[in-house]
């Protein structure tokens, strides 16, 4: 099947009538329809499945050994995502096998694709947990105890879908199965519409860290409390979003956002009791996060200061810069005939496991320049374009 049929046959999988496009989290039912559909596509194509301690399902073609050459991508996505945030790499390595068998390809080194768990973070929080569980970079308790909205730990709802949370942690022995990494991903920003190329290869990732921020104030009537007697947690926490954007104006090339912010109790006439707001802040270079965090920090403490509020900041993830492994960039560059080569702001498990083995991102060009969105695409041809230029890759790496 190519990779435009494969995508279609999850187009209807966790669409959320809501907020529009998709919400597919870890271990919910869309997680389970398409982690099924994966496992159903690689067994027709004779490969051979399993699932690691963490969850992160292999499908090999010959026997997994060391050394392999391993795509993939991941099937989650955030809240109200576009379709093709990780399916496309997902899709698109199914159908690069089915290229190169169809060529007769025979690989010398073993070739495996991978679904990382949990990329988006969007159910516990942290992202790349696949990965980062995989690699040892999340200690295996702190990610059992991951609550999510309705305060289900990671490890109870692995449970639920079958894993071992227990043998959940750092796992060298799979880690060591892999020679190199390539990740096909669709383009989240407009790079590829500036460059007028349907596919590039990855050059490097901003650093990236998350910080939930907790303000603590009196809950109180909207109407009977006097504006001197509040202690009103919104007020520090709107802080925070006007002082994450000038902190990030002024810095080169920053940027710092807030995408959720849960007062409790969260009526109209309660002033809250609780604020809780998640800080996505990226920015390059060493220690520059840090700065940029700080001076965010500073105008929240001083605002929850002014209106008699507690604030705690809690560092959810970090990751550093990521600059991928040259060696295997150019090979991909050589194989594809020369593409651009693209930086981005946006996070990868490719990113994760680039600290351990030599990887490698293949981006498909995304005419709207929207991703996190619904309105996130890639034309057919371009996807089929990714689709042959990934399995050039594989044979280019694995013949
Ligand atoms: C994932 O796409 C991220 O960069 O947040
Ligand atoms: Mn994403
Ligand atoms: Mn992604």
């Amino acid at each position: 099947m190519g990779v435009n049929e494969l995508m279609g046959e999850i187009a209807g999988v966790g669409r959320d009538a809501r907020r529009g496009g998709y919400s597919r989290h870890v271990y919910d039912y869309a997680d389970f329809e398409l982690r099924d559909w994966f496992i159903d596509q690689a067994l027709d194509s004779g490969l051979d499945v399993n699932t690691d301690r963490n969850g992160n399902i292999w499908a090999w073609w010959g026997n997994p050994g060391s050394d392999a050459v391993v795509t993939g991508s991941h099937l989650d996505s955030v809240p109200g995502g576009g379709a093709y945030d990780g399916p496309l790499g997902v899709a698109s390595a199914l159908a690069a096998v089915e290229i190169l068998q169809g060529k007769g390809f025979a690989p010398a080194k073993p070739l495996a694709l991978l679904v990382f768990a949990e990329e988006e973070g969007g159910r516990f929080g942290v992202p790349c947990l696949g990965s980062r569980l995989l690699t040892g970079a999340i200690d295996a308790d702190r990610a059992r105890n991951l609550r999510d909205t309705d305060g289900v730990t990671l490890a109870e709802a692995a449970v639920k879908a079958g894993h071992d949370p227990k043998r959940f942690g750092a796992d060298p022995e799979s880690l060591a199965q892999i020679g190199c990494f390539v990740e096909l991903h669709v383009e989240q920003g407009r790079g590829l519409i500036e460059l007028d190329s349907p596919v590039a290869t990855g050059s490097s990732i901003i650093a990236h860290g998350r910080y939930r921020f907790s303000f603590s104030g009196q809950g109180n009537h909207a109407g009977a409390t006097r504006l001197a007697d509040r202690h009103d947690p919104m007020l520090p926490a709107a802080t925070v979003v006007a002082a994450a954007r000038r902190a990030a104006a002024a810095m080169n090339d920053a940027r710092a956002t807030v995408g959720r912010l849960v007062p409790t109790p969260g009526g109209t006439n309660v002033i809250a009791s609780t604020v809780d707001l998640w800080l996505d802040a990226r920015v390059s270079g060493e220690g520059r996060t840090a700065v940029l965090v700080e001076d965010i920090t500073e105008a929240a403490r001083a605002a929850a200061e002014a209106e008699g509020c507690e604030l705690t900041v809690t560092e959810e993830s970090y990751s550093d810069d990521v600059v991928f492994d040259e060696t295997l960039r150019s090979r991909m560059d050589k194989v594809l005939g020369g593409v651009p080569a693209l930086p981005t702001g946006a996070g990868h498990d490719a990113g994760i496991l680039a600290a351990h083995v030599p990887s490698g991102m293949l981006y498909v060009r995304n005419p709207t320049g929207i991703s996190h969105a619904p309105e996130e695409y890639a034309e057919p041809a371009d996807i089929d374009s990714g689709a042959q230029s990934l399995a050039r890759v594989l044979e280019e790496l694995a013949g």
